[in-house]
């Protein structure tokens, strides 16, 4: 069974660590560094793993090495898994924007990297992440890899040149989302509903809209023809956002947000 050490244990490498128990990794199996004293002494409570305190012990007891820390601090941990990897070991990166060629140059040394971007919506395991490997990766090992993340959510293979595409689509749009959400619900209380029942509604349209999408295997458009009749609410609501170019600004965001990831990762 695979053995992983988390080097980062904050909002992200809790979530990893919650998939792997999840997937069925053995406490035994796992450990982890973390730089907060609190976090760390939360972490060993709360999940029952090992903390230990140096990148060199934490590689000699894993196979695979999760990278979560924020990407400033790349430089100062990299060099350390540079110097104590091993041909065996792997390291899984879920840095924004760092690049698997800077992730080598940082560790000083050719290493094995997975690329790995995932959203927040792992921490409920309803998450989208985003995968790539390194040439020396092998077919076999990247497909370990994303076995052992599968009850995170939804992984997507894809090449690197694509990593700023799954950073907008999947990381960035949740934000985008809910600022639409927000909006709903502050339609419903401009409309005379109390702020509750406003978010209750709101939320339960959405959560009943992907359920039936899901299940009647439907497209979005096709859905959406269906509730719309001639002359009706729905057609009038629906000119008033398009008048605004609705579909075409968040076609804009998201392109927007991907091409921001690109400048951060260069
Ligand atoms: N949040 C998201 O939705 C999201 C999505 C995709 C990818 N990511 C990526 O995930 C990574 C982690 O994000 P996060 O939101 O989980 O950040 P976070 O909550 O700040 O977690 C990082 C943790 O690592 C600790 N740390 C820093 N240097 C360390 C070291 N050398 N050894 C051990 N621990 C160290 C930090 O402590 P200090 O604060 O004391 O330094 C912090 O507690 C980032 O690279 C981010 O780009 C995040």
């Amino acid at each position: 069974m695979d053995r992983v050490g988390i080097v980062g244990a904050g909002n992200m490498g809790e979530s990893i660590l919650k998939a792997l128990l999840k997937r069925g990794v053995e406490k035994n199996d796992l450990c982890f560094i973390e730089a907060k004293k609190e976090r760390a002494l939360y972490i060993a409570n709360t999940y029952g793993i090992d903390e230990l305190h140096d990148v060199a012990e934490l590689t000699k007891r894993s196979d695979k090495v999760v990278l979560a820390v924020k990407p400033q601090d790349a430089g100062k941990v990299l060099p350390e898994i540079g110097s104590s990897f091993t041909d065996s070991n792997i390291l899984i990166s879920i840095m924004a924007g760092i690049t698997i060629s800077k992730i080598i140059s940082l560790a000083g040394r050719s290493i094995r990297v997975v690329r790995m971007m995932p959203n927040v919506a792992i921490k409920v395991n309803q998450g989208v992440i985003g995968i790539t490997a390194s040439a020396d990766v092998s077919a076999d090992e990247f497909s370990a890899v994303r076995s052992l993340f599968s009850s995170a959510g939804l992984i997507v293979d894809v090449d690197e040149g694509h990593m700023d595409a799954i950073t907008s689509l999947g990381a960035s749009s949740p934000a985008f989302f809910l600022l639409f959400l927000e909006g709903m619900i502050d339609a419903g209380v401009h409309i005379g509903l109390t702020r509750d029942k406003a978010k209750a509604i709101s939320i339960q349209v959405v959560r009943g809209v992907i359920e039936m999408l899901e299940q009647e295997q439907m497209h979005p458009a096709l859905m959406r023809e269906m509730i719309t009749s001639p002359g009706g609410t729905t057609i009038s609501g629906l000119a008033t956002l398009e008048a605004k170019a609705f579909k075409g600004n968040i076609i804009k965001a998201i392109e927007k947000a991907s091409l921001r990831a690109k400048e951060l990762s260069s």
